[in-house]
């Protein structure tokens, strides 16, 4: 199996573009099924879980064609009603998605669990409740198989979710843009990517609108139609770039952001003494020699992002004084601590929170990624080490970040794959 392996302590310095968003091309990608025509997706990320998604499509009979490495046209007219393989959908958690869009195309579905990075437990029951708010039926066949049913067709509902889950608020909307009448969604999650999918879909003639607030409205319509869509830029790629330009003491402009998105990310910069400029699209983070640790409790957009609390950890464990990262969305997501703290961190894992004692320097090491943004974190560490770092399980990392490995190089760090 491949590794990275990172010599560190180089200043990282100059531009990075940033990709599409993952999080929202594969709902995009799932939704094409809805869609039931040609769509073209452009800005897609060339990442391994894009590749997958679009390989479950073509297993249930899309037709998937690159125009270039960013753009693919989609289409779904050939999509037939049957279960992609399991060894697909259990490897990703954006697998779920089928079942919002299976079940507004055909009014049936019959899906494996998903799978994802693993956390702790990621249940799916805010997803099947929505369901059945709009009338599906779901039953759980095996302990690997969701079959859900819609004896009525499905008809417009008020769904409200006890959690404002991003999953779940994106799985609903895709069902209830086909079902007869108006859905309202309370408690809806709030984060880009949501609104990146409902403009998606409203760019196929569905009628969605509050989606970047907590109450998003459905209004059912008969059919959906193909489209050209560009995907917004992925806030988490951009928020690793800034943290590593941090954590190097370099300076990098990360272009093709939206500020607005990165906001909990800069003033977290700027909090510790930082400096983020922003210009436009373009954000420019410059490192400093010592900077101050923080206190960070992630949550829900506009919060700060639980896909960015590894790589902040990462940050802190360089600062001066004591930190806490404190997780509000996955008790599970601390499997990276050890691994940092064989490279010379000094954390502890209490309850729901990393305490981070901040130290001079870190050193290199043999660590292994646990999931994607915990793989972020080691090669920032890495970046930021003394010596040679060796990072194992780098597929998880390879779900995520395009060409980081290029990247960071044009950037100035001495990374390699072997
Ligand atoms: N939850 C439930 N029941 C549900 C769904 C969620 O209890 O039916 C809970 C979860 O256990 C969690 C919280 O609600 O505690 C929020 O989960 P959410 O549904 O928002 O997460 P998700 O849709 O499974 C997406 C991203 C994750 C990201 C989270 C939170 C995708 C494919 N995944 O997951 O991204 O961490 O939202 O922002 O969109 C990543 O990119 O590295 C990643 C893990």
């Amino acid at each position: 199996m491949e590794k990275l392996i990172i010599r560190g302590s180089n200043r990282l310095y100059g531009d990075v573009k940033i990709s599409g968003m993952k999080n929202s091309a594969l709902p995009v990608i799932f939704g094409t099924i809805a869609v039931n025509d040609v769509c073209t997706i452009k800005n897609l990320p060339d990442i391994s879980d894009i590749a997958l998604a679009l390989e479950t499509l073509e297993m249930i009979g899309a037709t998937v064609r690159f125009i270039d490495t960013s753009t693919v046209i989609i289409d779904t007219r050939g999509v037939q009603m049957k279960s992609p393989p399991l060894e697909h959908v259990s490897k990703m958690r954006a697998s779920i998605y089928l079942l919002g869009a299976m079940l507004g195309r055909f009014g049936k579905a019959e899906v494996g669990y998903p799978g994802g990075c693993d956390f702790g437990l990621r249940p799916i029951n805010l997803h099947i409740k929505g369901f059945e708010a709009l009338g599906a039926k779901i039953t759980f066949s095996t302990a690997a198989m969701i079959e859900g049913e819609t004896p009525n067709g499905l008809a417009g509902n008020i769904v409200y979710f006890d959690i404002a889950s991003v999953g779940a608020t994106i799985n609903v909307m895709l069902a209830a843009a086909l079902a007869k009448g108006t859905t309202v969604i309370e408690n809806a999650a709030r984060e880009p990517h949501i609104v990146d999918m409902a403009c998606f879909l409203n760019a196929c003639g569905a009628n969605i609108s509050g989606a970047g607030t907590s109450m998003i409205r459905i209004k059912g319509v008969e059919r959906l139609h193909g489209c050209t869509y560009e995907l917004a830029p992925d806030m988490i790629e951009a928020g690793t770039y800034m943290v590593a330009a941090a954590a190097t003491g370099g300076s990098i402009c990360v272009h093709n952001v939206v500020p607005k998105h990165m906001e909990s990310i800069s003033a977290k910069l700027r909090e510790i003494g930082i400096p983020v400029g922003i210009m436009g699209n373009t954000i420019t983070v410059t490192g400093t020699d010592s900077f101050r640790g923080t206190e960070i409790r992630t949550n829900p957009y506009p919060g700060f992002p639980t896909d960015m609390h590894p790589q902040f950890s990462a940050l802190l464990a360089l600062s001066k004084g004591m930190s806490t990262v404190s997780e509000g969305i996955y008790s599970g997501r601390f499997k990276y601590v050890s691994e940092l703290n064989k490279m010379g961190a000094n954390i502890e894992v209490v309850e729901n929170a990393a305490l981070i004692n901040g130290v001079e320097k870190l050193h290199g090491a043999s660590v292994k990624a646990t999931d994607l943004r915990a793989g972020a974190c080691l090669v920032i560490a890495a970046l930021a080490a003394e010596g040679i770092t060796t990072i194992s399980n780098i597929e998880y990392i390879d779900r995520g970040y395009e060409n980081l490995v290029e990247k960071l190089r044009s950037l100035g760090a001495d990374i390699r794959r072997g």
